[in-house]
């Protein structure tokens, strides 16, 4: 049975500032589409957050990039922000940067990753989300997961996974795409990912059947919107078990909170922590950066579950590392690497700073 997996994500107001979402907001986003599934539109759905950001996790008919879904989930984030405004929650309808729908939300401001697929005897699924931080963020894990042999020891050892996984690369200031193979591709393919704020991996697909295995939101607020409007808050869908890595190899490469771009005012690296839903509530120096992961079995496209499957006790050294490493990145303070060069910044007052001192500005010389 063929069935599509949306995942649209917005941040349609904080509670308190950019740390959390608030309940009611939530509610909402259930009345919507609980009505939406009773319509008929969806099979089903589940709304959950990543600190101040709303997760709408919908399983419908009609294929990735439709009209009507779009539009559902574009619905419920413009009847959200109405709550939010009567809260006052902060930035209430911050990622909905246009005044009215046109067709895809994609380029509208909310993040999108979705997957037509064949529904397999049990299909097992991890959507993972992440607040303060890019759609890049993912690159790392992904490539440990389908590329990595010390991580996925079932690329070695298991025959329907050894003949790898191709991933499918977006420049996300051109607007170009390349598919590159694994494993024989692999050096090609971190010269691009291993600059994740310019190349996302958008997709994985399993090269003997061609089947997807991944697939991630590659929006980028701020090129979208011209000006800084919040970080991209990414969410990641990844298959599991069978010809996918298994679910601990999915969830393995976690347990090393890696460096992302995000944070306070979207302009500083540090780590990514593995949390659960409830610990999603980034507040030290607005972060560190958050990651949740929630499991689902899909039974006929219902949702069974979630599992939170980093509330786990054996992700606790990941996150005694990630306060470790927001400790030791925070003491640079202003200064690089902890804040973004001057290019990447999404807050920056070096144009006005220049104006008021190029006067005094003098040549060397040399
Ligand atoms: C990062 C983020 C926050 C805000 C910061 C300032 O993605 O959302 O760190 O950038 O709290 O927010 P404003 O400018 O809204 O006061
Ligand atoms: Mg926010
Ligand atoms: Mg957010």
């Amino acid at each position: 049975m063929s069935i599509t997996l949306s995942v649209i994500k917005a941040d349609i107001g904080g509670y308190v500032g950019h740390s959390e979402s608030h309940p009611d907001v939530l509610a909402q986003a259930c009345d919507c589409l609980t009505k939406a599934k009773s319509d008929g539109l969806l099979v089903d759905f589940h709304v959950t957050k990543c600190g101040d950001d709303a997760q709408l996790i919908m399983t419908h008919n009609y294929g990735v990039d439709n009209k009507e879904i779009h539009e559902l989930a574009w619905n419920t984030f413009v009847s959200c922000t109405e709550v939010a405004k009567k809260l006052k929650l902060y930035g209430a309808g911050q990622d909905l940067l246009s005044d009215a729908f046109s067709g895809n939300v994609k380029g509208m401001g909310p993040g999108v990753a979705e997957m037509e697929i064949e529904e397999r005897p049990s299909e097992a699924v991890i959507i993972f989300m992440a607040d303060k931080t890019s759609s890049g963020a993912w690159n790392l894990p992904l490539y440990k997961m389908f590329a990595d042999p010390f991580n996925t020891i079932g690329l070695v050892i298991a025959e329907n996974m050894h003949n790898g996984y191709s991933f499918e690369v977006h420049d996300v200031k051109e607007h170009t795409r390349i598919v590159f193979n694994s494993p024989e591709e692999i050096y090609d393919l971190l010269v691009f990912i291993g600059a994740p704020s310019r190349y996302a991996i958008k997709a994985v697909y399993h090269r003997d059947s061609g089947h997807i295995a991944a697939v991630s939101s590659t929006q980028r607020l701020s090129l979208i919107a011209g000006r800084y409007v919040g970080k991209d808050d990414p969410v990641c869908v990844v298959r599991t078990q069978g010809i996918f890595p298994a679910v601990g190899e999915v969830l393995e490469p976690f347990n090393f909170p890696l460096l992302v771009e995000g944070w306070m005012r979207g302009s500083h690296h540090g780590p990514l922590m593995p949390v659960s839903v409830e610990d999603s509530t980034p507040s030290r120096f607005d972060g560190p950066p958050r990651v949740i992961a929630a499991g689902f079995q899909l039974a006929q496209g219902k949702l069974i579950g979630p599992r939170d499957m980093f509330d786990d006790k054996s992700f606790d050294n990941a996150r005694r590392q990630a306060n470790w490493a927001a400790d030791y990145m925070r003491q640079h303070g202003p200064f690089e690497p902890h804040r973004l060069p001057l290019e990447e910044m999404e807050y920056t007052t070096m144009p006005q700073v220049m104006e008021k001192l190029r006067d005094r500005f003098q040549p060397l010389g040399d």
